[in-house]
């Protein structure tokens, strides 16, 4: 199953240059509770955002990069290089983890739409291509302050 994992601000906002518009620690914990020992797939930008940040790739989990440059090499880390074929083949739980660019390409794919919608206005300049809820049902909602924890199912693909 394809799991993609978000934050989502108001606007679609989801990022500020390479970096997260705000810093919630309930939705860290709440990605890394969900995410720990599975597969998370991210692209190149997330990768060195995530790396600069934790100086260290993600522990306890599978980590995968997607990148188009065929040079590309960190230790404990695979590879993706065609980001399509792989979303068609994986037989594996797989947890998209952005960001922008690799979420566009995975949406048509993902079964299941991990959401903290983020109820405050921050400033950015990356967003999420907008998303049809038509065709997902929500089978959860947690609220806790500006964050509301939400889980989608796409009704068909
Ligand atoms: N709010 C959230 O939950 C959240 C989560 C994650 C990230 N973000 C934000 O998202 C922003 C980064 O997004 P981004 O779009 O710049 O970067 P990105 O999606 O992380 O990575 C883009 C890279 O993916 C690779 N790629 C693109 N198409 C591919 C394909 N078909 N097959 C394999 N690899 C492919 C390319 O790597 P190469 O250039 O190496 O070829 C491309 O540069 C940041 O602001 C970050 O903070 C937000």
């Amino acid at each position: 199953m394809i799991h993609i994992i978000v934050a989502i601000g108001m606007n679609g906002l989801i990022g500020k240059d390479n970096d997260l518009p705000w810093h919630y620690k309930e939705d860290l914990q709440y990605f890394k509770k969900t995410t720990m020992n599975k597969t998370v797939l991210m692209g190149e930008a997330t990768f060195y955002s995530i790396l600069s940040r934790n100086h260290k790739i993600l522990p306890h989990r599978k980590n995968v990069v997607a990148t188009l440059d065929p040079n590309f090499h960190y230790e404990g880390v695979e590879v993706v290089h065609d980001l399509i074929s792989y979303l068609k083949t994986v037989q594996e739980d797989i947890f998209i983890i952005g960001g922008k660019q690799i979420y566009t390409l995975s949406l048509p794919y993902a079964d299941r739409l991990y959401i903290t919608h983020v109820k405050r206005p921050y400033e950015g300049n990356v967003y999420f291509s907008p998303i049809d809820y038509s065709k997902y049902e929500k089978i959860q909602e947690r609220n806790s302050g500006d964050l509301s924890f939400c889980v989608y199912e796409r009704k068909e693909k």
